[in-house]
């Protein structure tokens, strides 16, 4: 095959489960901190995600399902009224131009600080252990995190449940469905992670048990709005926010077994290589089902894995800061430009609505 038919692969239309994507090309999630009063996202959200639409999928900055689930500064919910109206302007201006859009729900769990947070909002996670790492405040800067509480047993049926309305919301946005981010380091690692889950109920111990809140949670949002709406992210071995697991072959490789049989639209996978694992392998011999792979690509290589069937799809997240018209660019060779990274988590539109496009 020529050079013009392998770089064709990447613009092809492709079918994740519910989403009949018109390329190859996702738009990876990115907090960027621009939420109003409420965490309700704001025109501006609107517009940001309408600019970067003509990626196959959107996937949304990590939003809280619940206001327990909020970690960092401005970051949106999708448990109100005013953001769910707020997520519907979204959607909107994404359809408008012809795009697809899930919202990805991030629950930080003990990744957190009281002072990001609503002052009856508490800081919770599978187990009391604190995270050796800091976090951005407004008022103070970087400050360390705080002593999350560990869930009693019958409360993780209640952030399950949140999570499951957390779903229907987006749906009844308009949202086309949810990603599930459960890398990071953020609450759904914590349950997986051996350092982080020390509990010796249903939901932890055991490996089966320890993939037990995922599962539940993928099972509920399944339930409400049907598995082809839904994918999941992982990063198996990633240690980031002070997490690690013992063996995330074995943790990973049921995970995966056990997601595979569930019908979801993706997985999401950040591909990453440590001294003894590649988390691509170990999806590949666990995974059953779509993939979307993301992390550092650059135009070649993200031909390169939709060419030699690697994956289905492939996700950009800082390329499409400074590039709303992505896509375009990939498609014609065009160089990408770069973005002011003092403005990636600044209120307002500069640095975030205001990059060009290239013509
Ligand atoms: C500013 C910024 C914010 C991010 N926020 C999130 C997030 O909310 N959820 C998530 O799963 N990943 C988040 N990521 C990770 C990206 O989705 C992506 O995995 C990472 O940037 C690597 O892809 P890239 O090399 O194409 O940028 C963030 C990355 C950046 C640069």
């Amino acid at each position: 095959m020529g050079v013009k038919g392998t770089i064709d692969n990447l613009f092809k239309p492709v079918r994740l489960g519910a989403f009949d994507m018109r390329n190859r090309i996702v738009m990876s999630p990115m907090t960027r901190s621009r939420a109003g009063v409420g965490d309700v996202p704001t025109e501006l959200h609107a517009e940001y995600y309408r600019q970067r639409a003509s990626a196959g999928l959107i996937v949304t900055e990590g939003t809280q399902p619940s206001p327990a689930g909020k970690g960092y500064c401005r970051t949106p919910g999708i448990y109100s009224v005013a953001q769910v109206d707020r997520w519907r302007q979204v959607a909107e201006a994404v359809h408008g131009e012809g795009g697809l859009i899930v919202v990805q729900l991030m629950h930080c769990g003990r990744i957190a600080s009281h002072i990001n947070k609503d002052d009856d909002s508490e800081i919770v996670a599978p187990s009391a252990v604190r995270a050796k790492a800091r976090i951005f405040t407004d008022t103070q800067q970087l400050v360390d995190i705080d002593a999350p509480r560990e869930l009693a047993t019958d409360e993780v049926p209640v952030v399950v449940a949140e999570y499951r309305q957390a779903a229907t919301n987006a749906r009844e946005a308009g949202l086309d469905g949810v990603e599930l981010h459960a890398s990071s380091g953020y609450l759904p690692m914590q349950f997986l992670s051996s350092n982080t889950n020390l509990r010796t109920d249903r939901y932890g111990g055991s490996v089966g048990n320890r993939i037990r809140f995922v599962m539940e949670v993928l099972e509920a949002m399944g339930d409400a709005i049907g598995f082809d709406r839904i994918g999941l992210r992982v990063c198996p071995g990633y240690q980031y926010n002070d997490i690690h697991d013992e063996n995330p072959e074995e943790t990973y490789g049921l995970l995966l077994d056990e997601a595979s049989k569930l019908g979801l639209a993706y997985l999401h996978l950040v591909r990453r290589s440590f001294p003894k694992l590649d988390n691509f392998e170990l999806v590949k011999a666990h995974w059953r089902g779509k993939l979307i792979l993301n992390n550092e690509l650059t135009r070649e290589s993200a031909i390169g894995a939709i060419h030699s069937g690697a994956a289905d799809a492939v996700s950009f997240g800082r390329p499409f800061i400074g590039n709303p018209d992505l896509v375009a660019r990939l498609r014609r060779g065009v160089s990408l430009a770069d973005y002011d990274k003092s403005l990636t988590y600044t209120p307002g539109p500069h640095g975030y609505t205001d990059y060009p496009t290239a013509t």
